[in-house]
């Protein structure tokens, strides 16, 4: 099985460039399915987690054209088949077409979706919506058998502002008679972005970005195209990387007001960086202040950040404190430090991170998850000698060319056999 092998102590210089994100293109593809003969996508990230979509879009009898960073998708034999389950398990964004396919052919066959371990990771949300908008769900064993006459559009109101539930409602009352309003609706910048696709193939869409969504059901969408958001998640990994090692480190082709809540907490801890419209240049931290940071749902700090920020708290001087919000088991990695020297003590949803701790490479940690696998990549780049990771697979469904980019800027990250 391949391994990342990396040096760590080197400062890292030169431009680091954000790809697609890869939350948005995961129900963008998906999305892609209401359209009658075709829609274009741009700026795709090229991950695993896309190609397996690609895969499930064949089995669907689609065809798609990749030029550039353009993908074309051609819906027009579409035919509705059951998912099969050797892909849709490989990653949990696979439930977006429980949704298009409710959508377009009011039947869905699909076992549950996969995705990290870091918690129950339910899907009652998403279920209770297709229930509101008129369709019944059995579910045998781990397999999703979706059934509705007709989807007619109604009220919903969301016990958690779920981003993948608010954008799978989206998706099925794009078809349903008359207008769905969908209340306490997840903000994150993912459902403008499918949103911004429904509307270019045809569909009434209001409020996506705030907590009420307003569809307007339309059977006739077509001709979708869109890009895809740059990734705020890989934007604010590297961002602080360039606070644990950076040396003019430029992170390029963000949008700032995506991170927000990230660059707020790094001023927090004392991170001097400049900020330009789509840009962020920043240097190795001096002294890094201990913080309280707590994860909520868009646009409080994003839970997905929480593991890499986590590795800068090991370098604070003091007492930090990490609250988790969203799930209740992302503090696996946060354990895995500890062999590297770091101190961290999780209780309940609660992480203590005891600072400043010099941090030594270690041989074949396993990594746990894709953020996860992230934050030990980046402990590994400041820690003195060499780690091997391995179970790296995880990190390269979630980030585009990670060796190649941190290469660029002067890590010492390899994949080894
Ligand atoms: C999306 O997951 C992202 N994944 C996650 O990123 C991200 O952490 C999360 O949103 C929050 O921003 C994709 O977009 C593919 P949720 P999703 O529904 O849609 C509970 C990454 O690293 N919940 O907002 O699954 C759930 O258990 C991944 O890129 C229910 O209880 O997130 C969790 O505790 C990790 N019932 C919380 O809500 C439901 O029906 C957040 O889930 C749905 C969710």
């Amino acid at each position: 099985m391949p391994k990342l092998k990396i040096e760590g102590g080197n400062l890292l210089t030169g431009t680091i460039n954000i790809s697609g994100a890869k939350n948005s293109a995961v129900a963008l593809l998906p999305a892609a399915l209401l359209c009658r003969t075709k829609s274009k996508i741009y700026k795709v990230p090229k991950i695993r987690d896309i190609e397996y979509l690609l895969k499930i879009l064949e089995v669907l009898n689609c065809s798609y054209k990749i030029q550039g960073d353009e993908l074309e998708i051609n819906t027009s034999n579409l035919t509705n088949a059951p998912i099969p389950e050797n892909l849709s398990e490989q990653m949990r964004a696979s439930y977006y077409f429980m949704g298009t396919l409710l959508g377009r052919f009011k039947h869905v066959e699909i076992s549950f979706p996969g995705g990290c371990n870091i918690g129950a990771r339910p899907i009652d949300l998403h279920i209770k919506g297709f229930e509101a908008l008129g369709a019944t769900v059995t579910k045998i064993k781990n397999k999703y058998i979706i059934d509705a006459k007709e989807l007619v559009g109604t009220r919903i109101y969301m016990d958690f502002a779920s981003v993948g539930a608010t954008i799978n409602i989206m998706l099925a009352s794009t078809y349903a008679k008359g207008e769905t309003i969908i209340e306490n609706a997840a903000r994150e910048p993912e459902i403008v972005n499918v949103a911004s696709f429904l509307i270019s193939m045809g569909c009434k869409i209001t409020g996506a970005g705030t907590s009420t969504i307003i569809i307007e059901g339309n059977n006739l969408l077509d001709n979708g195209v869109t890009e895809v958001f740059p990734d705020r998640i890989e934007a604010a990994t590297y961002v602080i990387l360039g606070a644990l090692t950076g040396e003019n480190l430029h992170i390029k082709g963000l949008i700032k007001d995506h991170i927000n809540s990230v660059l707020i907490k790094l001023k927090d801890i004392g991170a001097n960086f400049e900020v330009k419209e789509n840009e962020i240049i920043i240097s190795k931290c001096k002294k890094i202040l201990p913080t309280k940071l707590i994860t909520q749902v868009y646009p409080g700090f994003p839970t997905d950040a929480q593991q890499p920020f986590t590795v800068l708290l090991t370098q604070a001087d003091g007492v930090s404190t990490i609250t988790e919000n969203i799930y209740e088991s992302r503090f696996v990695s946060a354990g895995l430090l500890r062999l590297m020297g770091a101190k961290t003590e999780a209780e309940g949803n609660v992480l203590t991170v005891t600072g400043k701790t010099e941090l030594t490479g270690a041989q074949d940690i396993e990594v746990p998850d894709l953020r996860g696998g992230a934050a030990l990549v980046l402990a590994a780049l400041i820690a003195k000698g060499t780690t091997t990771l391995t179970n790296i697979e995880l990190i390269l469904r979630g980030y585009e060319d990670i060796v190649e980019k941190l290469t660029k800027v002067g890590a010492k990250i390899k994949v080894i056999e």
